[in-house]
């Protein structure tokens, strides 16, 4: 269905339920138990299929807000097609069909009156592998802001991106250049910039720093540390070190065998605190997954 089609009722322009709309950002819990901060997303009995095979099955939890939210697991345990769902990425997967519910405040993030471009503008993601477009480095990141149709000053809106992705003092003499001239590190940080220059609430990142080396990779955990004051965070990462050094929460998965098909779906193990998921976890396979004895 195209976007416009699923904005038919009065939607203050968010795309967002029109009783919906003046959903506000709420109030910063810091310093907190990060568990009890009040829930971005509340998926409830979400179960994701390609076409008849079922990739994740009836997984429930709530993402607290300005908090970082690991996603961990064995590969193929549906990490990146759960991501997927938080801001419906999967609908551009012509065989991938959601069933169960993904709430962002409390909004049906499938509802069909919900404009899913205004979805990803509010969420934002990261992919494994930087993927600047191949064009300058301003840009980049005033690509985002020009498609909303933000009539600011994007000069400002460039430095303060980069400023926040720690990349400004890097660039800021060759903005004109192309992106693609950056280290894989650099090019990192600015799809990070470039993502927070639409002022999104929550950043998705898929593995973002598998790609880097660990000077690199530290760069951007200081990063996420500093900005999830002002986001959230859900990041997808095989690192359990990361894991443990970046997140507040950390949500463990895994894939089981169905009895009568050689396949497997994933499903949600354990959902905790972090440092409760690395020190004391409820479940032998969390325990066994985390200390690296997982076959
Ligand atoms: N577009 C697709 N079409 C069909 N099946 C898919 C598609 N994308 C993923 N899958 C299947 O869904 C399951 C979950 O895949 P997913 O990529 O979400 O796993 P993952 O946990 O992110 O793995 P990894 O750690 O290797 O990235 C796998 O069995 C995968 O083969
Ligand atoms: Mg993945």
């Amino acid at each position: 269905m195209p976007p416009e089609a699923r904005t038919k009722r009065p939607t203050a322009g968010s795309g967002i339920p029109a009783s919906r709309a003046n959903v506000a950002r709420p109030v910063a819990r810091r310093g907190g138990d990060p568990a009890s901060s009040s829930p971005v997303f509340r998926l409830d009995d979400l179960s994701v299929y390609y076409g008849s095979f079922k990739a994740v099955r009836n997984v429930s939890m709530s993402i607290p807000q300005q908090q970082i939210t690991a996603f961990i697991g064995p590969s193929g345990c549906g990490k990146t097609t759960l991501l997927r769902c938080l801001n419906r990425m999967n609908d551009l997967v012509d065989i991938a069909r959601v069933e169960g519910k993904v709430l962002y405040h409390g909004v049906d993030l499938y509802d069909e009156q919900v404009n899913p471009v205004e979805v990803r503008r509010r969420i934002g993601m990261v992919f494994q592998k930087p993927n600047p477009f191949p064009k300058s480095i301003y840009d980049n990141i005033t690509f985002g802001p020009k498609v909303a149709g933000v009539k600011g000053n994007l000069e400002e809106i460039v430095e303060r991106s980069l400023r926040r992705a720690a990349l400004w003092d890097e660039v800021k003499d060759r903005l004109k250049d192309s992106a693609m001239g950056l280290s894989g590190g650099q090019q990192q940080r600015l799809c990070i910039a470039r993502a927070l220059a639409v002022d999104p609430e929550v950043i998705l990142m898929d593995e973002p720093c598998s790609a880097l080396d660990p000077i690199a990779t530290g760069r951007i955990e200081d990063l996420m540390e500093e900005i999830k004051t002002d986001y959230t965070i859900v990041i997808v990462t095989h690192n359990m070190q990361q894991a443990a050094r970046v997140s507040d929460m950390c949500a463990f998965f895994t894939a089981e065998i169905n009895e009568h098909s050689d396949t497997r779906t994933g499903i949600l193990v354990e959902f905790d605190r972090t440092e409760t998921m690395f020190s004391n976890p409820q479940d032998e396979r969390t325990e066994n997954y985390v200390t690296g004895r997982f076959g």
